[in-house]
């Protein structure tokens, strides 16, 4: 029978603490292994003061990577509803039905136990294993009214506030991992009021971010000029590229994460993985919902067969915004101010012709559009 530790929080951010009291279980208890829960985003989720649940996680992930007993599990990050503790526990019996489960837990809880959903059956599956400040009257009581059995971690673990920690920078770089600081200084985590450029001046190249303001502008002309939505497909452009800076490696890694599905031949190819991701990381990092510029973002490198109007002005965009110079752009650039369908069937051709005179791939999506649109035009 082997002894496995759950431990869960939100990890807002995860920090060295975090760590310490995982490791001291493992140790104290003579564990086999913690798993360490990201909790899910919490059921009204607009507010970006905490960051969405998938980039908790993969800065979860980062700070157990040198502890191999520490693993990161996002069994809750997925989770459309609310996920009470009672029904983790249950999901784990279930997985370890012959191990023996210790839910490692602040001893601050302990003060409101008996209001948590099913304490007697909390106390049936795990053996509740309390750090911090707990009371010992506390203990006895749960101990007598529940059968449970109560484990007392004494470590000194250092006392440290998130609250405090996300919004003291100098606090933060002492107590979190280094890996995890540079994610929160890199994608801006923990400020707020920033602005769409401010977050992506630090994550796009000086030269992309000039491209996406000007893919911004030109969808924001298209938009009123074709009375689709002009502010959205202003956004739209500005972060289209959100991911397109992203080193390859981290950028395949980051698909998994964030759930971006690419095909095996984007998978190959570090140009086609952008766009997918892009739709993925805009959604977490900026908080975008709307359907219509995450599908835009999606499509806006390959295209697909059934592009809206909203993707042809990104697509379109995107090829020859003021800042794109090539041959031929002025006049793929003043047909779309008249015939946008006319636009992509020239975008489409000027990739081909540019991906086949340099023997570059060229993606079948490419031919399967050019004869479509040839044909409906
Ligand atoms: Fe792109
Ligand atoms: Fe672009």
């Amino acid at each position: 029978m082997r002894k496995i530790g759950l431990f869960g929080g939100t990890f807002n951010p995860v920090h060295n603490a975090h760590i310490s009291i995982a490791e001291y279980a493992l140790d104290a208890l003579g564990l086999d292994f913690v798993i360490m829960l990201t909790g899910g985003n919490p059921p009204h989720k607009k507010n970006l003061k905490i960051p969405d649940a998938k980039l908790r996680h993969i800065m979860l992930k980062m700070a157990v990577e040198n502890n191999e007993k520490l693993i990161a599990c996002d069994f809750e990050v997925n989770r459309k509803e609310f996920s009470y503790t009672v029904n983790t526990l249950e999901f784990f019996k279930r997985v370890y039905p012959d191990d023996k489960l210790y839910f490692i837990m602040g001893g601050d809880s302990l003060d409101y136990f008996e209001d948590w959903y099913k304490p007697e059956r909390i106390a049936k599956l795990a053996t509740l294993s309390v750090y911090g400040r707990g009371k010992a009257h506390r203990f006895d009581f749960i101990k007598d009214k529940y059968g449970a059995e109560i484990v007392n971690l004494n470590g000194e673990f250092y006392n440290v506030s998130s609250t405090n920690l996300r919004k003291n920078p100098d606090v933060m770089r002492k107590q979190v991992p280094e890996r995890v600081y540079n994610f929160i200084r890199k994608y801006k985590l923990y400020q707020l009021q920033k602005s769409d450029i401010e977050i992506l001046s630090d994550i796009l190249s000086e030269d992309r971010l000039k491209h996406s303001i000007g893919v911004a502008k030109m969808a924001k002309h298209l938009g009123e000029l074709y009375n689709e939505d002009a502010q959205l497909l202003e956004r739209a452009g500005l972060l289209h590229d959100a991911a397109k800076c992203i080193p390859y490696h981290d950028a395949l890694v980051m698909c998994d994460e964030l759930e971006a599905e690419i095909d095996p031949i984007e998978r190959t190819i570090p140009a086609l993985v952008h766009p997918k991701l892009g739709a993925e990381l805009v959604k977490c990092l900026f908080g975008i919902t709307e359907g219509k510029i995450t599908s835009a973002i999606r499509c806006h490198t390959v295209g697909k067969s059934d592009m809206t109007l909203f993707d042809k002005i990104l697509f379109v965009s995107d090829m020859c915004e003021d800042g794109r110079v090539f041959p031929g752009v002025n006049e793929i650039r003043n047909t779309a101010y008249a015939d946008i369908d006319k636009a992509v069937l020239m975008c489409i051709e000027k990739t081909i012709e540019y991906n086949s005179g340099r023997k570059l791939y060229v993606h079948p999506m490419a031919y399967h559009l050019r004869e479509l649109y040839l044909a409906n035009l």
